[in-house]
């Protein structure tokens, strides 16, 4: 019988940034590292969002957000968003979060992102004290030079994968290529 929680197992996990626009007017932004690509068809990320969240308000509030990969170096950022609550703070003032404007929604993208996706809310689905966001992908965007149709190109590029409290880990850039 394993003594820690039951995910650590399916830790390290990429971690997304979610823009959301909140019932205070503001921006608000949440790392969220329990993600996962759900359909091709229609294009679909999935999120556990805990309901005791400002995000889980927020995307009631207003049913489009993004979903933003930031780089490694953007760990310190990523770690101090998750710290505090968009109810209290305004975290991109407070953080000094930029903003690009996005091609299809009205909510932006977080400037410095290397990619991520412009998204509306398709469905929820209630599971304990989480709510499971379910996307639906308008729009995928990569910053230049960082990946091909294969994913990122990690000897450019990296991503923060959370492990553990304040413990992020990168991708190592050499592939383990399977046997045929
Ligand atoms: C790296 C990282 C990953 C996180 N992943 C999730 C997640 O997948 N789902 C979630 O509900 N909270 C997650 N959290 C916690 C939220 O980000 C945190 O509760 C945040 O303060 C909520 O902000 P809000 O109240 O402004 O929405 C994570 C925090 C960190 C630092």
């Amino acid at each position: 019988m394993y003594e820690g929680k039951f995910y650590r197992v399916l830790h390290p996990r990429p971690t997304l940034v979610i823009v959301s626009k909140c019932p205070n007017g503001r921006l608000n932004l949440m790392p969220a590292s329990w993600n996962t690509p759900v359909s091709e068809e229609p294009p679909t990320v999935a999120v556990a969002v805990e309901k005791s969240s400002y995000t889980y308000e927020c995307l009631k509030h207003h049913r489009y957000a993004t979903l933003n990969v930031l780089p490694i170096e953007a760990a310190d950022l990523i770690y101090k968003l998750g710290s505090v609550s968009g109810r209290n703070v305004d975290k991109a003032t407070e953080f000094g979060v930029k903003f690009e404007n996005s091609e299809k929604i009205d909510v932006p993208r977080v400037a410095g992102a290397i990619a991520g996706y412009e998204t509306e809310v398709y469905k929820e689905v209630e599971v304990g004290e989480v709510a499971l966001y379910i996307f639906h992908v308008l729009y995928t965007w990569v910053a230049p030079g960082v990946a091909d149709q294969w994913g990122f190109d990690f000897r450019r590029v990296n991503i923060p994968l959370h492990g553990a409290g304040r413990a992020f880990y990168r991708v190592d850039p050499r592939p383990v290529f399977a046997k045929r």
